[in-house]
């Protein structure tokens, strides 16, 4: 039989590459062999079945789950590898965490660029940005020699205390859909198979394994899964992660109504699922509800899933469409018809492309008496503090962690170079001083540094200076949830008495997210850096001189208080208040899956003995911005939020419906820079449904971003997509677009929408 199907397949030429200079860890290059299915004319699917075709079924098993997490043997050293079929040249999979850049870098002695976190990318608001970003990371993880992105992290913001947020595109799921959908355009231009995670509902780090997310069809459609459903309506993403917790009662690798009824009945999806690291809980469940690929083992697809397709409990037409699937993916790609080719990256280009999404994503808070830009001719004196602005800039932890080149600048316990900052326990740092950028852009002022760590020395540091940087930090890493809002480490009071010595106070935001300000009335100005990636310090300090003009708008609300979110503590179990988070991480030993064979699938995804417990996001509809709207709650700054160095006017709003199948109605606007200072304004479209629909009163529909010359005027023209005015029917499972009054106000920021105009649509 095997050589019967042997003798199908050319085999052109058996130049494996033997292991070289890459020591231990081979490029595990194809064979070249030929079959029916070379012929790049014929499309993806239809490929993919005639490689299918010839397949054993120990073949089509072997490519249905990783093969550990062990770096050596075939694989690339990232955090999946599924081996290939030589005798087929069916490359293998090589996946490396790639959220922000490509990870494992310490360990693999390779380098990458370190980009901004996923919020400061998305505050850009720029799908030109996401695909810049999209396009760069590809590159390095084809040159690196991996063929697959476990990057594109999409949950929407509903937990503002989730500690993976800046893995994560804001609390808006049309915004963060269009942005991933940019970004995994590009990635994949470069040969590289895209994926989106977590799906769904994955939206606190809290007992990621063990909650169970209660949200009714309708919610979950126009909430969580929407970001998936915009990115997916337009770009053929290669795959999806399913995620760690339970979603209504079934986990979300096994979850048939996400997978089967949702991604691939009613939306399309034609790439392949994979579990996230451990994520899977069962074989025949898992395999009927729509799951394609575990991770990063075997546990439930290897040996069990085999026995369960000799039994019949899995259909072999089930076992073939999860291959298929996968096959498709790589033949869409281009995976068959060109080799890897590994060469150094070019970091020159990652440098240049990181700063400038740094540069484009820092939001500008407050900006009180035209404090800032700094004039680097008039500066004569600046204190420098905190956050060890002297060394460089801070980054997230957990697995999408991009290691410091040259190791992490900031000692800390444990070594300086531990590999991914020890899963996020070891807050790394990147080696871009905004200290020395600061410097070089002022170079007869003097510079002082004070570490931060007692208020009254740096409170003498500041009065003694003219100016006061004032740099403060909010570490955030997969495996845990902030544990608050406000800044943590007695940072509050070091910017209350730095604020008290020197009314020139600035202050500089590096966090994962939002964070409560009770000084804010007492400083001058503020700006939210994010995790600004390698070139965050010479970003930060084109921002406060205005080489660059702010332009970045959150994508995500700043509350006044914590008791203003709609839960005063993340969900755990009720016994207990802590975090599960790290608890349900790599060391927790996974239990053995019942009756699943093959031995555990290991990862991070151990189930732990914590008694599951729910998560009910009553808020439904109401995530981030449609919150406060709704509750009539003020924020201390609101989503759609940012100051420039110019400012903008809003004139001439026209709303016209469309009958074009991609637009239901037209907007056109002019925005006019009425400061002295060329600048970008990003205008934002909003839009209330009609009463009857019963939705939150505003949800954001479009968007534009406008670069304008002093008195320049520009007539923007958008379209709005029939499904972002829709509501999803439970009845008939589908948008519908409800028949009424519709106002459609724009301006730019949430909270300020000078322009308005209602149009009627009908159904
Ligand atoms: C994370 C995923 C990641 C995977 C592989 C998991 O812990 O949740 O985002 O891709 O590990 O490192």
């Amino acid at each position: 039989m095997h050589h019967a199907i042997a003798a199908l397949v050319t085999v052109l030429s058996i130049a494996v590459i033997a292991p070289t200079s890459e020591g231990q860890f081979p490029q595990q290059q194809p064979q070249r062999v030929t079959g029916a299915w070379s012929d790049s004319t014929l499309g993806p699917d239809r490929r993919a079945e005639l490689l299918l075709a010839q397949m054993t079924l120990d073949e089509k098993i072997a490519l249905v789950h990783g093969s550990g997490m062990r770096s050596g043997g075939g694989s690339n050293g990232g955090a999946g590898y599924v081996p290939g079929i030589p005798r087929l040249g069916i490359s293998a999979l090589q996946m490396a965490d790639a959220v922000v850049g490509v990870t494992r870098g310490a360990q693999m002695g390779r380098y990458s660029t370190a980009f901004p976190s996923q919020v400061a990318l998305s505050s850009s608001w720029d799908v030109r940005v996401a695909c810049e970003v999209g396009a760069t990371i590809g590159e390095e993880l084809f040159d690196q020699g991996y063929t697959m992105s476990l990057g594109g992290g999409v949950n929407i913001t509903r937990e503002p205390r989730n500690g993976r947020s800046f893995e994560y595109k804001g609390e808006d799921p049309i915004l963060a859909g269009k942005l991933v959908a940019s970004e995994m355009r590009c990635l994949q231009s470069r040969g590289i198979l895209g994926d989106i995670k977590h799906f769904a509902a994955n939206d606190q780090e809290t007992g990621r394994n063990i909650g169970n997310v209660i949200l009714d069809e309708r919610r979950l459609r126009e909430t969580d899964l929407l970001p998936f459903e915009v990115a997916l309506r337009e770009v053929e993403i290669s795959a999806v992660m399913c995620s760690y917790n339970k979603v209504n009662g079934d986990w979300a690798c096994e979850n048939s109504y996400l997978l089967n009824d949702f991604l691939k009945k009613s939306i399309g999806f034609k790439g392949f699922v994979l579990s996230d690291w451990g994520g899977t809980h069962s074989t025949a469940k898992a395999a009927l509800a729509g799951l394609d690929m575990e991770e990063p083992g075997a546990g439930y697809f290897g040996d069990s899933l085999k026995a369960a397709v000799q039994r019949g409990d899995v259909p072999m037409a089930r076992l073939d469409d999860m291959v298929q699937r996968i096959l498709r993916s790589q033949f869409a790609l281009g995976q068959f018809d060109r080799q890897p080719a590994r060469k150094v990256p070019d970091i020159f280009a990652g440098l240049d492309v990181a700063q400038r999404a740094a540069e484009r994503g820092a939001v500008l808070l407050k900006n009180a008496d035209h404090r800032l830009p700094l004039s680097a001719s008039r500066v004569r004196s600046i204190a420098i503090i905190g956050s060890h602005a002297d060394v460089g800039v801070l980054s997230g932890g957990g697995s999408s962690q991009v290691d410091a080149p040259g190791g992490n600048p900031v000692a800390a316990p444990g070594g300086t170079n531990t590999p991914g900052g020890g899963f996020g326990r070891i807050p790394v740092w990147h080696p871009s001083s905004p200290m020395k950028a600061i410097q070089a852009k002022a170079p007869h002022a003097k510079m002082t540094f004070d570490a931060g760590t007692d208020p009254s020395a740096a409170a003498a540091a500041a009065r003694a200076a003219e100016v006061a940087i004032v740099f403060v930090n909010q570490h955030a890493s997969e495996g845990r949830d902030v544990s608050s809002l406000a800044l943590p480490n007695g940072q509050d009071t070091l910017v209350a008495a730095v604020a008290a010595a020197n009314p020139r106070t600035i202050v500089v935001l590096e966090t994962g997210g939002a964070v409560t300000m009770p000084w804010i009335d007492r400083v001058s100005a503020v700006l939210a850096a994010w995790y600004p990636g390698i070139r965050g310090g010479e970003a930060i300090a084109n921002l406060l001189f205005g080489d660059v003009n702010p332009s970045g708008k959150l994508v995500l609300t700043f509350p006044k208080r914590e008791t203003d979110l709609p839960h005063a503590r993340v969900f755990g179990p009720p016994t207990s208040t802590v975090s599960l988070g790290d608890a349900a991480l790599a060391t927790q030993p996974a239990v053995a899956p019942a009756g699943g064979g093959g031995g555990g699938g290991g990862g991070r995804g151990g189930r732990v003995s914590v008694p599951p417990f729910d998560i009910p996001y009553t808020e439904g509809l109401k995530v981030g911005y449609k919150w406060y709207d709704a509750e009539g709650k003020a924020p201390l700054f609101p989503f759609g939020y940012g100051l420039s160095y110019t400012t903008f006017a809003y004139s001439g709003l026209r709303v016209e419906t469309s009958t074009s199948p991609s637009a239901a109605a037209t907007v056109s606007f002019t925005v006019k820079n009425t400061g002295a200072r060329s600048g970008r304004e990003i205008a934002q479209v909003y839009a209330s449904l009609p009463a009857s629909a019963g939705e939150p009163p505003k949800r954001l529909v479009a968007w534009d971003v406008i670069d304008l010359a002093v008195g320049e005027s520009k007539t923007v023209r958008l379209a709005i997509e029939p499904l972002f005015l829709s509501v999803f029917d439970t009845a008939s499972h589908a948008w519908r677009l409800p028949a009424g009054q519709y106002t459609i106000r724009v301006g730019g920021s949430s909270a300020m929408l000078p322009l308005n105009a209602t149009i009627a649509l009908a159904q």
